[in-house]
């Protein structure tokens, strides 16, 4: 659901303005979360002071850094701004820069009949101005005259029409929020264009720490007042305290990687420490930009991979790492897109198929033997081997790094250690082993830069050779409901 803060500019214990804003929270709860953030406790601006060490102001930062929008209720005293609204903003422009690049909607309320316009131009003008930085949504001007007689003694506003045109510029809002959501979005215009460098900073990326920095995760955490520990953390369906979130994320059955529309490597679930990894990453590693972790023979590959991602071309990316009798490792990068669509990053899933495939043809009693008509297929599923290559890029070099086209002209060097794209750690060292595929291996993972040489061609047939059976595996007591939720499986 789309969050919403709203601040009235009023800190007396009667407000119309904060009315104004608790009749929108209540009236709205269905389409979105409105929380109304208190302003009474703000002490004076005061510029030798710092925000960190206030913890109402950084508390506000906070909030609204992590909001899509905010709506600021402003009476006007004098024909302005009055101080308590004015005061707030400037403990927001100074050092820290929560409104910056924020949907702004400006509603007011006043005794008398202009209903705080003059107040609303001018807040305007301030919310522009270069250390607030806000987009505010222009026209539109919620003006409520005559306050005093404007609420019913419920909180609600009497008048239908005033309520109507509430209705109205609220939908305009969540729209110019998309838009303004879009306005950050990085828009490279082709594979080759993709910023590796993370220069494009969106609307997540946490201003101000040096996204190299080994201590990026902790750094940028205290900067951002990062939910930690038993914090509770509300998911889309569910409740969960952020140690809970580590538990869950960590005992995967696969390794997880994020990277975010700024291509910036913020996330992986750590399953175990690198040298147990299917695809390594080391904590240090995260916040770099993937530009730090890729060594530069694979760069155009992954970009191939994240455009593919970005525009849509695909929404799901995979390929094999480390492949041989005993292991199968698959990488998968799925886009992410929030609720308009708009592409958020890669989420990298890593796992190791061989299991789940002995697991398989163990249970249905069958074995793997060569398709003699297998057809060659390029081990990279999602690209198109064609033009995956960039403009700016010689597409059977490409090829070759990426392995995406089924060209078998180009030879595989053996000296090139494999990295992972979403993180750069190479995985494995044993290039050597080149399968005989029908179609030319990848050796370069796209995302995860694994030294990949699939085994392809084998197809599972009746296992007739009973004695290589693994023991059967005791059935549990009911097989047909989940364990977590007791669903049924028929
Ligand atoms: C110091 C002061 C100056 C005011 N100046 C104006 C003004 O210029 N225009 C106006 O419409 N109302 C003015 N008012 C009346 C406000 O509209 C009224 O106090 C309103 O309730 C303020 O919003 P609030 O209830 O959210 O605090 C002023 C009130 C005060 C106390």
């Amino acid at each position: 659901m789309v969050k919403l803060v709203g601040i009235a500019g009023s800190i007396g214990e009667q407000s119309y303005n904060r009315m104004l804003l608790e009749f929108i929270r209540d009236h709205f709860k269905k389409t979105v979360d409105v929380e109304i953030l208190d302003i009474n406790d703000v002490p004076v601006f005061n510029e030798d002071e710092d925000h960190n060490d206030n913890p109402v102001v950084h508390e506000l930062a906070r909030k609204i850094a992590g909001a899509n929008g905010v709506i600021l209720a402003t009476p006007e005293h004098n024909h302005t701004v009055p101080a308590a609204m004015k005061n707030v903003i400037e403990w927001l422009s100074n050092n820290v820069h929560p409104l910056d690049g924020k949907a702004v909607w400006i509603v007011g309320a006043s005794y008398h009949t202009q209903g705080s316009s003059r107040a609303q131009l001018h807040l305007k003008q301030i919310l522009e101005s270069p250390g607030v930085n806000a987009y505010v949504m222009p026209g539109n001007e919620f003006l409520l005259s005559n306050a005093k007689e404007a609420f019913a003694a419920d909180g609600s506003l009497k008048d239908a029409r005033t309520v109507g045109f509430l209705e109205i510029v609220m939908k305009k809002f969540l729209t110019f929020m998309k838009v303004i959501e879009m306005l950050d979005a990085p828009d490279p215009k082709s594979a080759h264009e993709e910023d590796m460098d993370s220069k494009h900073p969106v609307n997540t990326t946490v201003p101000d720490v040096d996204m190299t920095d080994p201590e990026w995760v902790e750094k940028a955490a205290e900067k951002m007042h990062a939910a930690s520990g038993g914090d509770y953390v509300k998911l889309d369906r569910g409740l969960l305290t952020v140690d809970q979130l580590n538990y869950f994320l960590n005992s995967m059955a696969g390794e997880l990687t994020f990277a975010d529309d700024n291509n910036q490597f913020i996330y992986y679930n750590k399953t175990a420490d690198a040298a147990h990894m299917l695809a390594p990453r080391t904590p240090d590693q995260v916040g770099d930009p993937l530009s730090a972790v890729h060594p530069d023979r694979v760069i155009e590959h992954v970009k191939q991979v994240l455009y593919a991602l970005r525009t849509g071309e695909s929404d799901v990316v995979s390929m094999p790492a480390q492949t041989g009798p005993n292991q199968h490792v698959m990488h998968y990068y799925r886009a992410m897109r929030d609720e308009n669509r708009r592409y958020r990053g890669v989420n990298e899933l890593v796992i190791d198929i061989m299991p789940i495939l002995k697991y398989y043809l163990a249970a249905t009693g069958q074995k793997l033997v060569k398709d003699p008509d297998a057809v060659p297929m390029s081990p990279i599923t999602g690209l198109d081997a064609v033009t995956g290559a960039s403009a700016h890029s010689d597409p059977t070099k490409t090829d070759a790094t990426s392995g995406a086209s089924g060209s078998k002209s180009v030879e595989k060097p053996a000296e090139k250690p494999a990295t992972d794209a979403t993180s750069g750690a190479s995985e494995s060292g044993n290039e050597a082993t080149v399968a005989p595929a029908a179609a030319e291996p990848i050796d370069t993972d796209a995302l995860t830069g694994a030294s990949e040489e699939p085994a392809t061609g084998y197809s599972a047939t009746e296992d007739d050779a009973p004695a290589k059976q693994p023991a059967p595996t005791p059935e549990p007591e009911s097989t047909d409901t989940d364990a977590t939720t007791g669903a049924s499986e028929s």
